[in-house]
């Protein structure tokens, strides 16, 4: 098997650049970039821009240029080539007719429908191929997508709004309803990017109940995520917007009558987030964000199951209200980073676990995109 040189780690972080602009589009499919090189030249170069479209190898060989060729070439593959006919042909194959020499894969697919048989492939062909030893960037831009494959459920995002005295909610007249926004509309905006970057986005029946969320993107570019309810009681009224509006939406229990656009799943307070993860697995959700409320955001803090959380602090006090859940701090909180963001802060960390997980103590993407 071949070293990997400095040259080939300079030629991978071209790849991964490449691979980042996948970005919002790619899900199911992790995020992938390919760069063709030859003498030290790049002949052309791609990456994997939308589920169903061209994979990164496909895009890389059909940019070459007209009359061009890839043979002896060196092929940078953030990602192991498939080897399966899924949407799309198996790009082993194609960087095998192509005439490559050698490839360079920053990581195997876990994907079971790969898993090494990409590059078995193209070796029993007399490609030279050569595996990083670590790749802790590309795994990380691909989290959601290897915590699925990895650890059989998505990657899991809290995110929290939370007063400069630590309430979540100001304090509300008797039956007072609808959302009551903490932080500025700038921060609104970027929170809405993200609801864009994830696959689901999930809430409690109290939120439900008292803010009657819509849940969709509306502030910024991009999909919107499966909309999911946590309703074990069946506390929520039909009525609600994310039940009556006609998109999709997952509720575990939920009101007693539903229209078609909502789909049930059955289950008690104590196996509902398990029974959950299990069926967003079948659905192909990598990641969900958890915007709250103060409960539920709890009940995923108490239990560990989180990796990211996103405190998005607010400068002024609301001298009330409800108290926000108690989150890492001091020492059990080393995976930080903060952005101001305005008058608001944006907190992020990442759970330790899942930072050893991924393969890095400092995760390198730490940075708030803009909206
Ligand atoms: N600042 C922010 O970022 C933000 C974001 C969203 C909401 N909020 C505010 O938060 C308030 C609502 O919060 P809340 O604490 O009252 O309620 P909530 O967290 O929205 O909902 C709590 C309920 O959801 C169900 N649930 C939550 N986790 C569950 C789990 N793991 N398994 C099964 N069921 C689960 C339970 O229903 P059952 O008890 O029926 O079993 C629980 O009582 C609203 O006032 C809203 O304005 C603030």
């Amino acid at each position: 098997m071949s070293e990997v040189t400095p040259r080939d780690r300079e030629w991978m972080a071209e790849a991964l650049t490449l691979a980042r602009r996948g970005h919002i589009g790619t899900a199911p499919n992790p995020r992938v970039g390919c760069v063709l090189v030859r003498d030290g030249h790049v002949l052309s170069s791609g990456w994997h821009a939308a589920v169903g479209g061209p994979h990164a190898e496909a895009a890389a060989l059909q940019a070459l240029p007209p009359g061009g060729n890839a043979r002896g070439a060196t092929a940078y593959v953030t990602l192991e080539p498939c080897s399966h006919h899924g949407r799309t042909p198996p790009c082993s194959e194609a960087l095998i007719a192509s005439g490559i020499a050698r490839c360079v894969v920053g990581m195997v697919d876990p994907n079971p429908k790969v898993a090494g048989s990409g590059i078995d492939r193209m070796r029993a062909a007399g490609i030279e191929v050569t595996i990083l030893d670590a790749f802790p960037e590309g795994r990380w831009l691909n989290r959601r997508f290897l915590s699925a494959m990895e650890r059989g459920r998505p990657w899991i995002i809290l995110k929290c709004a939370v007063s400069a005295d630590g309430f979540m909610d100001p304090p509300r007249e008797r039956g007072e309803m609808g959302s009551l926004a903490i932080t500025s509309p700038a921060l609104r905006r970027l929170t809405h990017h993200w609801r864009a970057e994830e696959g689901a986005i999930l809430v409690g029946a109290g939120t439900v109940g008292t803010d009657d969320p819509a849940l969709n993107v509306r502030e910024a570019e991009g999909p919107n995520p499966l909309r999911i309810v946590l309703d074990p009681e069946g506390r929520t009224m039909a009525d609600r917007q994310v039940y009556a509006d006609g998109h999709p939406t997952l509720v575990v229990g939920g009101p007693q009558e539903l229209p078609e656009s909502v789909v049930r799943l059955d289950a008690n307070s104590q196996d509902a987030l398990p029974l959950l993860m299990e069926d967003l697995m079948a659905r192909e959700v990598r990641s969900v964000l958890v915007e709250g409320g103060a409960d539920t955001l709890g009940r995923f803090l108490d239990t560990g199951l989180w990796d990211e959380l996103r405190l998005c602090h607010a400068p002024q006090r609301t001298g009330g209200g409800l108290p926000a859940p108690s989150w890492p701090t001091g020492e059990d909180a080393l995976l930080r980073g903060e952005h101001p963001f305005g008058a608001d802060r944006v907190e992020y960390q990442v759970h330790p676990a899942s930072a050893a997980w991924v393969g890095t103590l400092c995760p390198p993407t730490l940075s708030v995109p803009l909206p």
